[in-house]
């Protein structure tokens, strides 16, 4: 992937090698209510500022020419929360999205919806929609929002409409492939994260994109998502450009044997 000249030069500025961007980052933004916690402050705090570190992290990632960010900001289990808690969120994200729509447009993102979108209270869906519609043909970076996600429901969702196409006699059985369920995710055409950022520290998925995540480079910092900082953002993207990604092969050999 060629990045453009802007994108080049604000990456050899922080260190980063141009040519070897990741092209999907997605981050599992958690510790927003342990954040609140520590500092005697209702869980609802800690989301806010959180969403001040969505915002830098966005614009940053714009800079350094990700073209992918895909963000786990409720999952198909946190609606199991309070339900004050709920409501907090659905009322944040709604101002997020009216109050993002201009940056956005203006960075030429695209903001994309991975999840159970129909889930979302009504007067959210609707914001959703006007900011999905008006940013559709920015082609600068896709921006994935994961409301109503879980990695369960995107595999089975994808199952029942290959087995419906089936059944139906639009596609034959026999040929489905890893490439057909791919298709039928809400990530269609998108490259798999080929980086993993879990904040706060804990050593789990809780459910995000499992499919997609067969070969991403996993990174957890113990940092707090609200403390989350553009510093340790590029920090995590130099880290990954120094690692070795191997996909089950033999790093110095060639598919024939022979060492190179
Ligand atoms: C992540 O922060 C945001 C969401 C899951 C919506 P949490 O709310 O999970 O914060 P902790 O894990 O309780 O600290
Ligand atoms: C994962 O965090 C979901 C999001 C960040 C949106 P959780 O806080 O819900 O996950 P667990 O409960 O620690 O596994
Ligand atoms: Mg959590």
């Amino acid at each position: 992937m060629k990045s453009e000249p802007a994108h080049r030069q604000f990456d050899l500025d922080y260190g980063l090698d141009p040519d070897k961007l990741p092209a999907h980052v997605a981050i599992i933004m958690d510790g927003n209510g342990r954040w609140a916690k520590k500092k005697l402050m209702n869980r609802v705090k800690g989301h806010e500022k959180g969403s001040e570190t969505v915002r830098s992290i966005v614009t940053l990632s714009r800079k350094i020419g990700i073209k992918f960010l895909t963000l786990y900001a409720f999952s198909t289990e946190n609606w199991a929360r309070p339900k004050i808690e709920v409501v907090a969120l659905m009322n944040l994200l709604k101002r997020f999205l009216v109050s993002e729509r201009t940056t956005l447009k203006k960075n030429e993102i695209f903001l994309n919806i991975i999840g159970q979108k129909d889930r979302l209270p009504e007067d959210v869906m609707k914001e959703l929609d006007i900011t999905m519609e008006q940013t559709r043909n920015n082609e600068k970076m896709v921006l994935n929002l994961a409301l109503s996600y879980g990695g369960r429901e995107e595999i089975t969702r994808a199952a029942k409409q290959i087995a419906k196409k089936a059944a139906e006699k639009i596609i034959d059985w026999e040929t489905i492939t890893e490439e057909t369920l791919c298709d039928h995710l809400y990530t269609k055409n998108m490259p798999d994260p080929d980086v993993l950022i879990r904040t706060s520290g804990e050593m789990r998925l809780s459910n995000f994109m499992l499919w997609q995540m067969a070969y991403a480079e996993i990174f957890i910092t113990k940092t707090l998502w609200p403390d989350f900082s553009e510093q340790e953002f590029i920090n995590i993207i130099r880290d990954y450009q120094s690692r070795e990604r191997r996909f089950g092969k033999l790093p110095c050999y060639s598919s024939d044997g022979s060492q190179q």
